[in-house]
């Protein structure tokens, strides 16, 4: 049931200075503009490559979920991979049905993208936060 990467999320302190990075040192060229998940905590901005996206993630507010890595990684890192999925919610009960835990209250939210995502914890993924994420209607 997994589906193509649809992004590998970075977390980093300045969303500015990572974009610099995949411009200047990678010389990617798709980079869309900064905006806030306020509900998530998190500044977001994609970098477009030809086969998937690169997601900075930046904290916004005090309460970011991301303020902990940072402190583990003050330069910033790669904070999660995130695969797509036919179906978050068949995709959320076989995650249960084989005792990982989905994090939050389990429901599926609205991510970046707009569509319907859950977070799996990484003790159940080999040590790699995984996000999962419905396919986008009318993608691929
Ligand atoms: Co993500």
């Amino acid at each position: 049931m997994i589906g193509r990467i649809n992004h590998i999320g970075v977390a980093t302190p300045s969303i500015e200075k990572a974009v610099a990075v995949y411009r200047d040192m990678l010389g990617a060229t798709k980079i869309g503009e900064k905006f806030a998940m306020p509900e998530q905590g998190v500044w977001v901005c994609f970098v477009d490559t030809p086969n998937s996206q690169i997601e900075l993630i930046e904290p916004y507010g005090e309460k970011s979920p991301i303020h902990s890595f940072l402190a583990k990684n003050p330069q910033g890192g790669q904070h999660h991979i995130c695969f797509e999925v036919p179906d978050i919610i068949a995709a959320r009960d076989d995650m249960r049905a084989k005792g990982a835990t989905v994090l939050g209250t389990g429901e599926p939210r609205i991510g970046a993208h707009g569509v319907p995502i859950i977070f799996v914890h990484p003790k159940d993924m080999g040590g790699v936060l995984v996000e999962l994420m419905e396919t986008p209607k009318g993608a691929h």
